[in-house]
């Protein structure tokens, strides 16, 4: 009571404003004050400390929080009563939530890093405990819908910094809160409040966040599928039957995952022409013979004007379960061309599948006939030209004699 009444002497005019009613309990309890004893002066509108910082808690949403019941020196150990010893110590949430910040300190947002053997160094642009859970005497449950971290109100949180173009800048990442916003799941999430939309963490979990490098990252290219198989599990299994899926498990590097064909952050709907386009372009970019073969037919020409209404690589090989012609069950097997073809040339006389859809008069092996008939074309083609083209030279010249004989005759 005396060092209390000292400390308030000393702290004069910060304290005149403050009621007597903290007394009271703080008397009661001397070892471990109550957060009622602590809130008699820090519910006061206005208290500030020495440098003006608002000291002020609001008891109700105190109370109401997930750490109401613990009271204020479950967190503040070292203040027992007033006055308090300067400078009090940080708070370390980790103390009693062991696990979050054992994963928080091996993630990418770990505040110490090795700057060399011997030093460590403070990272102050990375997020600790309060960037992401918001105000420490205000923390609801996570699935409390005014929490921080809450699915819907998540992407803004990561996005105070990952929508920082300053700091993109920095560390050399992209904007990616303007991307994901403007995205299928973006969307779907902030504009229709659709909760099992994917936010951040969906696809990054919350606390041990790793870069796209690091082999345990879900977002580590040989685990794509299976994050985002978590909510498209029926196409990631049609994925990982198809060649693509089989390619990547045999370990073959250029293979496709999810976000080569859609991207991470800026999926679109894939009924979107622009985007059909662009990923027949796509498919192209590896099998780029194929995409010169499928050019130069009708499909690819109309493609080519810039229409998607034609047949594109996935109408005639499905989009995931991809499979080689000498697999029996690929849509391209001679012996499901029909309904292959037939999805939009209806019944089709087997004659029609006969039409192959790459082929290439470039290539004498594997189309001998169309190679020939071709070379047949471009000969007569040329032979008409140079016979025409001599007979109009020597036609010319004849008439130009003509001529001067005739001029001469006059
Ligand atoms: C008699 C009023 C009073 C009581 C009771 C009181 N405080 Fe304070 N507290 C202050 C004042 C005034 C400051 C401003 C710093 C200073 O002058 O010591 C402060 C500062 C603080 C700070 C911030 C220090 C800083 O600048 O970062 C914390 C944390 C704090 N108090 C926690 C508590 C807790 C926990 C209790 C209950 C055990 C408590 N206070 C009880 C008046 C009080
Ligand atoms: C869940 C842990 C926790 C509890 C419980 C808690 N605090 Fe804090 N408090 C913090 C953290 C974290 C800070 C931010 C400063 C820091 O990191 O040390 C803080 C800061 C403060 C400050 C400095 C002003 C500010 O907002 O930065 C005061 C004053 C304070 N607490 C008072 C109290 C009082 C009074 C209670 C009880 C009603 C209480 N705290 C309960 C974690 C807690
Ligand atoms: C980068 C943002 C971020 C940081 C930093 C962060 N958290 Fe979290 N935390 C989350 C998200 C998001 C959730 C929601 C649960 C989820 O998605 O797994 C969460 C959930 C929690 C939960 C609920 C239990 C659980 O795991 O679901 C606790 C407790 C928690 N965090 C404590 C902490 C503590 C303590 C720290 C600091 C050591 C911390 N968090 C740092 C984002 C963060
Ligand atoms: C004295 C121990 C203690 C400290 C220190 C502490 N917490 Fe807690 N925290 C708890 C308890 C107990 C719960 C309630 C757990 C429950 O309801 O299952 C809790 C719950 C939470 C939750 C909600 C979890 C959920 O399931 O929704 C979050 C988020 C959280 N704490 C974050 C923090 C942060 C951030 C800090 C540091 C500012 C912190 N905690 C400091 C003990 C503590
Ligand atoms: C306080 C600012 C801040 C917040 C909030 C924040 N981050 Fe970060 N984040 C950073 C910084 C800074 C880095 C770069 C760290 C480095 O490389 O040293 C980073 C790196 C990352 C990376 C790794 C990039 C790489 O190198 O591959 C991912 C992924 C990431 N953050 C996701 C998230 C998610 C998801 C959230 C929300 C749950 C979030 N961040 C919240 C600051 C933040
Ligand atoms: C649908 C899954 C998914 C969602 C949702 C998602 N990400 Fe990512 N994110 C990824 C994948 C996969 C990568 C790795 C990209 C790569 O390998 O090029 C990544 C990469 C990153 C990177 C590093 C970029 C780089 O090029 O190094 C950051 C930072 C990041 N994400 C932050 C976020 C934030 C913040 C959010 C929420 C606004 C978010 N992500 C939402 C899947 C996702
Ligand atoms: C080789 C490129 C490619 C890869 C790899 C790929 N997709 Fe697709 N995806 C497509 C195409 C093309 C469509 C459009 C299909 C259509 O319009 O019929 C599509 C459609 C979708 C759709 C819309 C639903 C549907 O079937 O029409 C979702 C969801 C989807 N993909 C998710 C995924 C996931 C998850 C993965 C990884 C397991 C993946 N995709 C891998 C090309 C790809
Ligand atoms: C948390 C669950 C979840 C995860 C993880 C997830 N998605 Fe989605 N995704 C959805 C939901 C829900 C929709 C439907 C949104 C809508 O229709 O508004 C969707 C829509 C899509 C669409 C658009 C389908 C269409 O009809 O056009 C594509 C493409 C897609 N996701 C690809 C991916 C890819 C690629 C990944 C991994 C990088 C992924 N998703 C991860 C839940 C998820
Ligand atoms: C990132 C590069 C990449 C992209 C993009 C890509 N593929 Fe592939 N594709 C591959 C690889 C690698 C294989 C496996 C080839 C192998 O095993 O020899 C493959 C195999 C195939 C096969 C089976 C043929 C065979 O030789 O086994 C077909 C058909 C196919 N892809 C069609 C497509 C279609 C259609 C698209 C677009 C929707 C597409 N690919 C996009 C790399 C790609
Ligand atoms: C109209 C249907 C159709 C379209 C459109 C189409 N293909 Fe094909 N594709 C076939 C047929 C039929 C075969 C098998 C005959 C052959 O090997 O030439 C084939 C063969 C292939 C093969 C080799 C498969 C194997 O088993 O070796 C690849 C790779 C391929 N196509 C990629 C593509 C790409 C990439 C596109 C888009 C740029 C595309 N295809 C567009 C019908 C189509
Ligand atoms: C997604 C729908 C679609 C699929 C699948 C498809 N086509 Fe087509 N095809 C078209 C369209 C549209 C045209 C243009 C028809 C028109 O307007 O004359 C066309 C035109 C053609 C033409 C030239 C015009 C004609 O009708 O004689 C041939 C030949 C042809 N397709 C063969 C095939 C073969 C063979 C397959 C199967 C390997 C196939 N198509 C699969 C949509 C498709």
């Amino acid at each position: 009571m005396k060092a209390l009444r000292a400390g308030r002497a000393g702290r004069g005019l910060a304290l005149a404003t403050i009621s007597m009613a903290w007394l009271l309990p703080l008397r009661a309890q001397t070892a471990a004050p109550s957060a009622a004893a602590c809130l008699a002066c820090h519910s006061q509108p206005g208290i500030a400390d020495g440098q003006g910082r608002n000291l002020t808690i609001a008891p109700a949403s105190f109370a109401a929080s997930v750490h109401g019941a613990l009271g204020c020196p479950a967190c503040h150990a070292d203040i027992q009563g007033f006055p308090h010893k300067l400078p009090v110590a940080k708070v370390d949430c980790a103390k009693c939530h062991a696990g979050e910040g054992a994963k928080l300190k091996t993630s990418v947002h770990r505040i110490w890093r090795a700057a060399s053997l011997r030093l460590v160094m403070r990272n102050l642009d990375s997020p600790a405990c309060l960037n992401c859970h918001g105000n420490p005497h205000a923390i609801v449950p996570v699935n409390n819908p005014r929490s921080p971290v809450y699915p819907l109100n998540l992407p803004r949180t990561c996005g105070a910094c990952h929508g920082n173009p300053q700091l993109a800048k920095k560390y050399g990442l992209p904007n990616v809160y303007s991307m994901y916003v403007d995205s299928i799941h973006g969307m779907a999430l902030t504009r229709d409040g659709l909760l099992v939309a994917a936010t951040c963490t969906s696809c990054h979990g919350a606390h041990q966040i790793l870069s796209h490098n690091n082999p345990r990252s879900p977002t580590f290219r040989a685990r794509v599928p299976a994050t985002c198989g978590k909510c498209h599990a029926g196409i990631a299994a049609k994925y990982l039957r198809g060649a693509h899926g089989q390619a990547l498990r045999a370990g073959v590097a250029s293979a496709p995952v999810c976000i080569s064909c859609h991207t991470a952050h800026s999926i679109a709907s894939v009924r979107t022409t622009a985007w059909q386009l662009h990923t027949t372009a796509q498919c192209g970019g590896c099998h780029s013979q194929r995409l010169a073969t499928y050019r130069d037919t009708f499909h690819g020409q109309v493609t080519a004007l810039g229409f998607a209404v034609t047949a594109r690589c996935w109408n005639c090989h499905r989009a995931h379960e991809i499979l080689p012609a000498s697999n029996p069950k690929s849509s391209i097997a001679p012996a499901n061309l029909p309904a292959t073809c037939g999805q939009c040339h209806g019944q089709v006389p087997r004659g029609f599948i006969s039409y192959n859809p790459h082929a290439d008069p470039r290539n004498r092996r594997r189309f001998p006939g169309l190679y020939y008939t071709a070379r047949f074309m471009n000969l007569l083609l040329l032979g008409v030209f140079t016979f025409f083209g001599i007979h109009t030279v020597l036609w010319f010249s004849r008439s130009i004699s003509e001529r001067t004989a005739k001029r001469g005759r006059t």
